[in-house]
């Protein structure tokens, strides 16, 4: 390709001007200044010329280039500004934008930060701990020692590793934790009383899921030591705590039970929402619903923990309690299946 047999600059121009949309002026540009086009051609050709012409024609094509180059950015601007270019796309300025889609808390994260607000307000601080625990933490240091018949009333994932004749010794085989309790005994380990923890996480169990069951779902574990902690204390907080997430004035009660880690151990009952404590299907009849398990930290575990336990002068005692935050949630939000807060099922999601 010469220059000489290239359209002038203005018979370009009047191409360029010609063209009423995008998608030719694009071609435009391909056919002079792509990496194949006529211009890079001309350019390439010019060593073969004498050095007089070599200089001249190669000015002259640089300029074309740039001019050319000129043209179709202007043209662009104008097609793009108008409108005009788009002529054969049907485009409706007046049709409102899409709204991007927006994200939002899970119910159960937003009822953990309810949770740790109310707690917060208190003054508990919030503590955290690692999904996987060993048998220690989970156990022993719990009171509950290895072939103690309570152990099953945790149904355990273990965690598969070779475990030396000296990591079994000493309980430190791998599990997923089964409760939050483990992470009273870290932190008292390394925190003397007077204290006062919230610890939220999600914990594991080995079980048949249904609507009331899951194998992992959230607990939130609540601990406070000081010299004179009292279950009376423990009753004032979670009555206040109850009151203040369901934004309504709650009644509890306390029954007895079992936790190898407390002595006394509760089960704590509420007022049932729905009926008011009338009774109703919801509470199959009773007027109250189960909410958790509590009572005063077990003398064992504090001295696991390497704290002096109330009765020896200047010891403490406190109470703990574990919360279904799942739980408390479906209560809230009147949910009937605990599956549904894992299903990532959007239609269920995007109501909260
Ligand atoms: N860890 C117990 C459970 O998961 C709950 C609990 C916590 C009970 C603290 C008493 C004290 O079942």
């Amino acid at each position: 390709m010469k220059l000489e047999n290239l359209k002038t600059e203005s018979e370009i121009k009047e191409e360029i001007e010609r063209v009423d949309n995008l998608n030719e002026l694009n071609k435009i540009f391909k056919k002079y200044l792509g990496k194949k086009g006529e211009i890079a051609q001309i350019l390439r050709s010019i060593k073969d010329l004498s050095e007089k012409d070599r200089k001249e024609q190669g000015r002259k094509a640089n300029d074309l280039k740039n001019q050319i180059n000129f043209l179709i950015k202007e043209k662009t601007k104008k097609l793009q500004i108008t409108g005009e270019g788009m002529q054969n796309e049907w485009f409706d300025f007046t049709i409102p934008g899409k709204k991007p889609v927006q994200g939002h808390l899970h119910p159960l994260t937003l009822t953990k930060r309810k949770f740790q607000e109310i707690f917060q307000e208190m003054g508990f601080s919030i503590v955290e701990g690692t999904e996987i625990e060993n048998e220690w933490y989970n156990f022993d240091a719990l009171n509950i020692p290895k072939n103690h018949p309570a152990r099953d009333l945790w149904d355990t994932f273990w965690i598969k590793s070779k475990a030396t004749k000296e990591i079994k010794a000493k309980s430190e085989k791998l599990l997923l934790r089964t409760h939050t309790s483990p992470i009273q005994v870290r932190y008292m380990e390394k925190n003397n009383p007077p204290l006062r923890i919230i610890v939220p996480g999600r914990i594991f169990r080995h079980e048949a899921t249904d609507a009331s069951h899951e194998i992992n779902f959230y607990q939130l574990e609540g601990l406070m030591l000081g010299k004179d902690v009292s279950v009376a204390n423990f009753k004032a907080i979670i009555k206040e705590f109850l009151s203040r997430f369901f934004e309504k004035e709650i009644k509890i009660r306390l029954r007895p039970s079992y936790f190898p880690f407390t002595e006394p151990s509760f089960e704590i009952d509420m007022s049932c929402l729905n009926c008011k404590g009338k009774g109703c299907s919801v509470c199959q009849q009773t007027g109250w619903l189960e909410l958790m398990g509590a009572g005063m930290v077990h003398p064992n575990v504090l001295k696991a923990a390497g704290i002096k336990p109330a009765g020896n002068n200047a010891g403490s005692q406190g109470f703990a309690f574990g919360i279904g935050i799942d739980r408390l949630a479906m209560m809230k939000y009147k949910i009937e299946d605990v599956r549904l807060f894992y299903s990532g099922d959007l239609r269920f999601l995007e109501q909260f």
